[in-house]
């Protein structure tokens, strides 16, 4: 018996890398085994920044291809694109009635996304938040996994369930949880910022092992480090926060020891890292390219989800039309 329902969604951003993975995509396959998951691609919360639209289809599919070959699992959980169920705008616009402008102005995303894109605040852009509520509550999720950085959102939308069943009298929508999990703050090639494809200091899931070795070459190590010859101090140094997910305890152990009194340059530490991550990677990499030989089957998974998604979210509204009173 499963504990209950969990919902998380994703904004379609291409091949994911490690950050995605180690901060989201890994929670997402081991919550499947205590909770009954729904993963959703937002391509409508997508459309609120995107400047074109053209790279949406594909960028949907290859980060599908990715949570699959992470070990999503379609035949138990439903994975779905978020506009193919279309009861979620209808909630989303219902939703609208029982949430205060003024808590939308005063999000801290909200105001960070004024900043970011001053010629581009739109409608859709303060609804954000909104149509998130829409999605976690349409399917009645009792648990959200997010990081730290959507917090607001979840307690925004547990505001709002609480309004709309208070304003209506009933016990329709459900308040859902915040799942925190413990995640690595993954930090990018840089050595300084939260990994993300906009400042390219990634790591995609789906290189080659080539390609995967080149960048991780390009990292940045401690700093205080010039020569090969200076004693390196691997508690500031980003590749060995790497060498702690991928490699073995003793060779932690011994990177550890050999940085400090310089027995091992950087080079052979990044040498060493990127065979070990390289080899935690196999398996997902063989059936990632076993995906990407059968889009079509990808496309079926997604259609099927989106079946799956209908039917909840149905029932769902026809509860929710019937509490407001529309006639
Ligand atoms: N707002 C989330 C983000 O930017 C994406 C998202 C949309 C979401 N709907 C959701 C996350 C529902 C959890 C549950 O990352």
């Amino acid at each position: 018996m499963k504990k209950g329902r969990v919902f998380s969604g994703a904004r379609p951003t291409g091949r994911q890398h490690l950050g995605n993975y180690l901060g989201a995509i890994k929670n997402y396959v081991a919550l499947q085994d205590a909770y009954d998951c729904i993963y959703c691609v937002v391509d409508l919360h997508a459309l609120t920044t995107v400047e074109t639209t053209r790279d949406l289809r594909n960028n949907t599919i290859e980060m599908v291809f990715d949570w699959l070959a992470a070990g999503i699992r379609s035949d138990e959980s439903i994975i779905f694109v978020q506009s193919h169920v279309p009861q979620v705008t209808e909630l989303h616009m219902i939703l609208s009635m029982v949430t205060p402008m003024g808590k939308l102005t005063d999000l801290p995303t909200f105001k960070e996304k004024v900043r970011m894109q001053p010629d581009n605040v739109n409608y859709g852009l303060l609804g954000y938040p909104v149509l998130m509520a829409a999605d976690i509550a349409l399917y009645k999720a009792n648990a959200v996994p997010v990081g730290v950085d959507q917090a607001p959102h979840l307690e925004f939308t547990r505001e709002i369930v609480r309004s709309f069943n208070y304003r209506y009298q009933c016990k329709v929508l459900v308040e859902p949880q915040m799942v925190v999990t413990e995640v690595p703050k993954v930090i990018g090639t840089d050595g300084q910022q939260k990994m993300s494809k906009s400042l390219d200091n990634h790591i995609e899931l789906a290189a080659t092992p080539e390609e995967t070795q080149a960048r991780v070459m390009t990292m940045v190590t401690d700093p205080a480090r010039v020569r090969r010859t200076d004693p390196g101090n691997p508690d500031v140094c980003n590749v060995f926060s790497f060498h702690k997910i991928f490699s073995s305890p003793d060779e932690v152990a011994m990177v550890d020891t050999e940085c400090r009194r310089a027995g091992i340059g950087c080079v052979d530490c990044k040498k060493l890292m990127a065979k070990n991550l390289n080899a935690s990677l196999t398996g997902f990499r063989a059936r990632r390219r076993e995906l990407e030989g059968h889009p079509d089957d990808v496309m079926d998974i997604l259609g099927q989800g989106a079946h799956r998604a209908r039917a909840i979210a149905e029932a769902t509204m026809a509860e929710v039309r019937d509490a407001v009173g529309l006639p």
